[in-house]
């Protein structure tokens, strides 16, 4: 077990390849060391898809980590994140999730940014301190990368290239969000867990049928469909889905249905490291940004999409299946949430979570690594790029 008090540099990982340590859902040090070596490190994160900024103007805010983002649709038609704090004093910017504006104004001395970022003026500016120029002053800007209309930043210099970092999840990326990424905006829902974050990134295929009743009238144990892991710790769940002739405890069966013209129903998530899904299930189009509030909270916004290519009956489908299947109170949602808030109640307790299913030898798994879709092993291999990137020594 890990040492409660102390440098946590010195903290040591269990030499056994299935084993992780309960303590870091819970330790405060290792939380801030997970924002700096993590969420302000080297790593992508997925922060909105370009129809929810569509239009010149449009910004949406977000978080990393905890640092507060921006995500604007400039006038000169680039899409920009910049860190939402202001380069005067740090005050935070915008707090509404969503708006359109020419200008972006701090509230509390009114420094005036326009949509691309530059300090356009300030109230006083000839009694600053001397060699003050409006230049150095612009709001700080991240790297950004897009793929499928798909905008990622991160703060790090030292982040790998973006295509390096998406690697073979590509193809599974482009599927998901209808081949193209021509994607309409139809909505969201936010939650928050009561867990750390890592329990939420670290659900795996082994519970899928076990813990949800609507797996098993979607055939998911019956079905073809298989996960595998990338080189950059990613994860593919790619399960075709189909119905049980009584649909188990529905009235209704038209919300199970799957309609779209392009796509066999599948059960296709795209987990990204640290904390970014991409997920096409049933007919439903989801992205689900995600950042941990502190060791103990993880907030979630589900953002549901159409494909610009649709009727109106297929987005009300997509809409009406959405609202029903996942958020807060899905019925393929509602009972991760239950479990994430008990694995983090549970891992209060001395010693090591164990992975049985899938694990097939005491030594690193090597990838690309394929798995039986309802394994939990893959999750090794992003237990270990995050205890290398802790710098967390085993033994
Ligand atoms: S903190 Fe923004 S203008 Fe002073
Ligand atoms: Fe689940």
């Amino acid at each position: 077990m890990l040492a409660r008090n102390g440098d946590v540099s010195t903290l040591r990982w269990p030499s056994k390849f299935n084993e992780v340590p309960k303590d870091v859902f819970n330790r405060e040090d290792v939380y801030r060391l997970e924002l700096e070596r993590i969420f302000y490190g080297p790593e992508w994160h997925m922060l909105a898809h370009r129809s929810e900024i569509a239009k010149a103007g449009d910004f949406k805010t977000a978080t990393i980590g905890q640092a507060p983002v921006l995500i604007v649709h400039g006038d000169d038609g680039e899409i920009r994140v910049f860190a939402n704090s202001c380069t005067h004093r740090a005050t935070q910017l915008k707090t509404c999730a969503r708006g359109n504006g020419k200008e972006i104004e701090c509230p509390y001395h009114r420094w005036l940014f326009n949509n691309q970022g530059d300090l356009i003026g300030a109230p006083g500016m000839r009694e600053f301190k001397q060699g003050f120029r409006r230049e150095d002053y612009a709001l700080r800007k991240l790297r950004t990368a897009e793929f499928c209309g798909i905008v990622f930043a991160t703060f790090s210099d030292d982040a790998p290239a973006f295509d390096d970092y998406l690697g073979e999840t590509r193809p599974f990326i482009a599927k998901a969000v209808g081949g193209d990424g021509r994607l309409k905006l139809l909505g969201y829902q936010k939650v928050s867990f009561a867990s750390n974050w890592k329990a939420y990134a670290d659900n795996e295929g082994y519970h899928g049928p076990l813990l949800h009743t609507a797996f098993q009238m979607l055939k998911w144990s019956t079905s073809n469909g298989a996960q595998f892991m990338t080189s950059h710790a990613h994860k593919v769940n790619h399960i075709e889905l189909g119905q049980l002739p009584d649909f188990g405890p529905l009235q209704d069966s038209s919300v199970i249905e799957g309609r779209d013209p392009k796509l066999v129903p599948v059960n296709l998530i795209i987990s990204l490291f640290p904390l970014s899904l991409v997920i096409h299930n049933l007919d439903v189009i989801n992205l689900r940004y995600a950042f941990p509030v502190s060791p103990h909270e993880t907030e979630v916004h589900y953002a549901y999409f159409a494909h610009e290519d649709d009727d109106e009956a297929l987005v009300r489908h997509r809409i009406r299946q959405g609202s029903n299947l996942q958020g807060p109170s899905g019925f393929i949602s509602l009972e991760d949430g239950a479990v994430f808030n008990r694995i983090h109640t549970g891992s209060h307790t001395a010693g090591n979570a164990e992975f049985q299913k899938g694990v097939t030898g005491p030594g690193p798994i090597a990838t690309p690594f394929n798995l039986g879709k309802g394994d939990e092993a893959g999750n090794l291999i992003r237990w270990e790029h995050y205890r290398q990137a802790m710098g967390f020594e085993r033994g």
